[in-house]
């Protein structure tokens, strides 16, 4: 089928499980906020992902949609939690839970998500399930040490890119390599198989990061759906803001923490520092290393059988390189 075509159908498919979960369940403080969760879109790479590593093995979509739906949930709650850490007001185009609602019921939606998580992974039937749930519940603890360093970050500086690496590895490339380490084990994948998607997984979840980090300051928030400058408003440490204390001259960096040291971003100071990352080299050295992973995440998926799913993983990689949003 036409790469565009099927993922669309993947998506809808994804969306109409999603909106079976909350629907006549009371209390309506806790599921409220979660169906306003799933009515307000996001992109679905990590279900899509899982299953079309678990099709690119051979596997089939009914064998891997329980689990696909329940890295879509893992991830939804991270989201909840994480907008709670950055003290962002929009997601996905819409008013972040904590702030719509309140803290205590973003606090409660995010447990409410988890554990719909293991609820929905468990209906999984497969020989291989305590390797499943073992990837996945050490994926979650990695994702947290990750958003712990994150958090760390935001007050030391001298972070090196190696700390950095480390760090988005643990906050986001780990779920998608997750992702598709599950996908491949629900399509009965060779160790060499799965070891290829996970390396394929690893690969892009990095070079998402950096794209993130590249659309938090080059974006608009009407496409994004996200405040743009709120890294630099949080002081977190990017691909960004490493490269450029790394490599700005000490006048750059004079005109760049004038900009920063600001509660809200004006327009003109996300102009500046956009120009400023320009003079650096800092975006280009940021596209380059997004090339060099996808390029390296490729590599990996030519250690599987080609098919026609593994084609559309490296369509959707290539589709994800050069995403706006
Ligand atoms: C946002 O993830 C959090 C990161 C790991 C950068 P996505 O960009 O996949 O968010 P949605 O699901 O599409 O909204
Ligand atoms: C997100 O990193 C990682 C997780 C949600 C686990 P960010 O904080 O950069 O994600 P956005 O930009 O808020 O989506
Ligand atoms: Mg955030
Ligand atoms: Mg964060
Ligand atoms: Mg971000």
């Amino acid at each position: 089928m036409d790469y565009t075509k099927r993922m669309d159908a993947l998506r809808s498919q994804i969306d109409r499980d999603l909106q079976t979960l909350c629907r006549d369940k009371e209390p309506s403080s806790l599921y409220e906020p979660m169906q306003y969760l799933f009515d307000s879109g996001g992109k679905r790479i990590r279900p899509l992902l899982l299953i079309l590593s678990c099709e690119a093995v051979g596997g089939a979509v009914r064998d891997c949609l329980d689990a696909a739906l329940a890295v879509e949930l893992l991830h939804t709650f991270t989201l909840v939690h994480d907008d709670m850490m950055d003290h962002d007001d929009l997601r996905r185009g819409h008013e972040t839970v904590h702030r719509k609602w309140d803290e205590a019921t973003a606090i409660l939606t995010g447990d409410g998500l988890v554990t719909l998580a293991y609820q929905t992974l468990l209906k999984t039937t497969h020989l291989q399930i305590q390797e499943i749930l073992k990837s996945f519940t050490d994926g979650l603890l990695v994702l947290c040490e990750g958003q712990a360093m994150d958090k760390e970050f935001e007050d030391r500086s001298g972070i090196s890119l190696d700390d950095y690496n480390r760090m988005i590895y643990q906050k986001t490339g780990k779920l998608i390599e997750v992702s598709c380490e599950i996908g491949a084990i629900l399509g009965d994948a060779s160790a060499k198989e799965k070891t290829a998607l996970k390396e394929f997984g690893k690969n892009l979840g990095l070079a998402f990061q950096i794209q993130d980090d590249m659309l938090d300051i080059l974006s608009h928030e009407s496409v994004l759906g996200k405040p743009i400058g709120s890294d630099l408003v949080e002081n977190k440490k990017t691909y960004l803001t490493v490269h450029f204390y790394t490599n700005g001259s000490a006048s750059q960096i004079d005109r760049f923490n004038a900009c920063i040291h600001k509660k809200v971003l004006e327009p003109e100071d996300i102009q500046v520092i956009r120009d400023i990352y320009e003079e650096t080299g800092t975006l280009e050295s940021s596209r380059q290393c997004i090339q060099n992973l996808i390029s390296e995440a490729l590599r990996h998926l030519e250690g599987i059988k080609p098919n026609e799913s593994g084609e559309h993983l490296k369509q959707f990689s290539l589709q994800l390189r050069d995403r706006v949003s």
